[in-house]
């Protein structure tokens, strides 16, 4: 069966974005759901200095392993002030040390949500803009404006939102 590793581009235990990635993941039909936590990754704090001293942490490599070994992945990501969460930056630097393929062109839905109404437009134009760069295959993307107004127990409220994010993992389908 087809791996889809889901990520959130989060630290937060209770990340939007988690679950934003993987309910869009639970609409995917015959596929295995692998569902990743940054938290679940000690990665410090990225310095050319610690790789210098250290080498790559283990996590690291366990975390590019995983993504080796996937047939897709459904990215959300959190905006901090307009940017990556720096969580994400940060083993987003240290993957690219690895390999500047990070996401080694591997059919890939983007989606950013945030409590606004821009549902993290500016991540989302940040991601679209560089992830190509670094081995995005970007099949599809979507902001998923005012989380709170639209996903409600579990289920997207809002129709045409729920109806985009079904067309994608459609498309994403039709790539395994
Ligand atoms: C430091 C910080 C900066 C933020 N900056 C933005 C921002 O630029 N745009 C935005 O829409 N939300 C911003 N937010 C609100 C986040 O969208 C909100 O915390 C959201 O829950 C983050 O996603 P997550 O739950 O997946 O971590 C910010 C939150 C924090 C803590």
């Amino acid at each position: 069966m087809k791996k889809i590793i889901t990520l959130a581009g989060s630290s937060s235990k209770n990340s939007i974005n988690k679950q934003l990635a993987e309910f869009t993941a639970s609409l995917m039909q015959d596929v295995e759901i692998i569902k990743l936590d940054l938290n679940d990754y000690q990665l410090p704090l990225y310095s050319i200095d610690v790789e210098n001293d250290e080498g790559f942490p283990a996590d690291l490599l366990a975390l590019d392993e995983i993504i080796e070994k996937a047939d897709g992945i459904i990215i959300s990501l959190a905006e901090h002030n307009g940017a990556y969460s720096a969580a994400f930056k940060n083993a987003f630097d240290w993957l690219s040390r690895i390999n500047g393929k990070v996401w080694k062109n591997k059919p890939m839905l983007l989606l950013s949500t945030s409590p606004g109404a821009r549902g993290g437009q500016s991540v989302m134009e940040l991601a679209l803009s560089r992830f190509p760069y670094g081995g995005g295959n970007i099949i599809g993307s979507t902001t998923f404006p005012s989380f709170y107004d639209n996903f409600k127990d579990g289920k997207v409220e809002n129709l045409e939102l729920n109806n985009k994010l079904v067309a994608l993992t459609k498309d994403l389908n039709k790539t395994l």
